[in-house]
């Protein structure tokens, strides 16, 4: 077997991790089971650009368990847990391509080595292997039935390159799930992103201002959370209808460059480029801690901060001070890459058990309706999600009531007798 990972000796602490994070992803672990004896994904190839991390693990063995062979790299140079990838290799025999902190060359060598398996299915967390298959790799295409994608900066590649009439392969774009969104990006991305500022900096988030950019999915969970651990969280958004609702949340909003003058933690969420920008650290409080929990670090301008601060140095680990001429200080974290998977360890297994379900099932889906599929990007079914929450309902011990006939039959029926009752 072929694999490219840091250090082998280190598989027993990650089966450790791999097997804890188990613990809290039940639902995969019931498809894992019914994958075992169906064999849905036999002599399927996988290659999967993904976080490397113990919940990614328990996805490659479900997916390996229902028949198919797989490869996992990194999707995030700094993500990768040497000791979990070890453990792939030693104790699951899946080869692994990635290396905590590895170099841009050998990021992009490891992508192709995944491409070089001649997949059937890719599977991607922003489009990596999808744009180098297009890009650069098309002899891969041959063999392609369809791909996943689980982020938005992803799903929004893809859906332009389909606009394009050049997308080449159908892609679930998992992002949309509604079990996504809601899990994942709100409750997920809150948490992990607060402990990723919190692991690497030590502060108190009471009495704080924390500034976020962008009040999606994961930017009114991230606020949501900050508030309630204290901070005075302020909102900088570009839309009007999120701007408003954040309003209504009880948020302050208002353009970057003012909110700056307050901030003492600014997150960014937005998927775009440069929401922090020169106006903003122009104006920026002295000692502002700034990071990013979207998937890119453009979303911050880091050139202007190289460009214009007259001393860099590292105060710990993933914290670097950058001093302006005017004396002030802009601390910056994990290079502003995701704060949540460089400074802590990404979202809990409880909420990746519901995106990875959504990933074992769509992979299952592609290869069932490969027939009808075209060159598109499709949401996950929603009896694929609906199903889903179910079954975390369940692993969760909770129990919902169903509607009765008579229900369903009013519910389908416009005009069927019911009336106010008049009392
Ligand atoms: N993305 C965010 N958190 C993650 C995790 N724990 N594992 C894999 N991908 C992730």
């Amino acid at each position: 077997m072929i694999y490219d990972i840091k250090d082998l000796s280190l598989a027993d602490e990650g089966l450790e991790r791999i097997r804890w994070a188990d613990q809290d992803m039940p639902v995969l672990a019931s498809i894992r089971t019914r994958f075992e004896q169906e064999q849905p994904l036999q002599g399927i190839r996988i290659a999967a650009c993904l976080h490397v991390t113990a919940e990614t693990a328990n996805l490659m063995r479900t997916l390996k368990a229902g028949g198919a062979e797989v490869s996992l790299c990194a999707t995030n140079p700094h993500s990768t847990q040497d000791d979990t990838a070890a453990a792939l290799v030693t104790y699951y025999e899946i080869p692994v391509f990635a290396i905590k902190d590895e170099d841009s060359q050998t990021f992009y060598r490891h992508i192709d080595a995944v491409i070089d398996t001649l997949p059937h299915i890719t599977m991607d967390d922003s489009a990596n292997l999808a744009g180098a298959i297009h890009e650069r790799r098309t002899d891969a295409l041959q063999t392609i039935v369809g791909g996943t994608e689980q982020t938005i900066s992803g799903v929004l590649k893809l859906v332009s390159l389909a606009k394009q009439n050049a997308l080449k392969y159908p892609v679930i774009a998992v992002n949309e799930a509604k079990t996504k969104r809601l899990v994942d990006n709100r409750y997920g991305t809150g948490q992990s992103t607060l402990d990723g500022i919190v692991r690497a900096t030590n502060r108190l988030i009471a009495g704080r201002t924390v500034v976020i950019s962008g009040y999606g999915w994961c930017g009114r969970g991230l606020a949501e959370r900050a508030r309630g651990m204290g901070g005075r969280v302020i909102i900088c958004e570009v839309d009007p209808l999120k701007a408003l609702e954040a309003i209504m949340d009880g948020f302050s909003v208002m353009p970057a460059a003012e909110a700056a003058k307050a901030c003492d933690i600014w997150i960014t969420a937005t998927g775009d480029i440069k929401a922090i920008d020169a106006p903003a650290f122009e104006a920026l409080k002295d000692g502002a801690i700034i990071c990013n929990t979207g998937h890119f670090n453009t979303e911050i301008n880091i050139p202007w901060l190289e460009e214009n601060a007259v001393e860099h140095t590292t105060l710990r680990d993933n914290v670097e001070q950058y001093s302006l001429p005017d004396g002030r200080t802009v601390l910056l974290l994990a290079e502003g890459r995701q704060v949540n998977l460089s400074c802590a360890e990404g979202h809990p297994a409880s909420v990746m058990d519901m995106n990875f379900a959504n990933l074992a099932l769509s992979a299952h889906y592609l290869i069932d309706h490969a027939s009808e599929l075209t060159e598109h990007c499709y949401d996950v079914p929603e009896d694929v999600n609906t199903n889903l929450a179910q079954l975390k309902l369940e692993t969760l011990g909770v129990h919902i009531d169903t509607l009765t006939p008579e229900q369903i039959k009013y519910l389908n029926t416009w005009d069927n007798g019911y009336r106010f009752i008049e009392g």
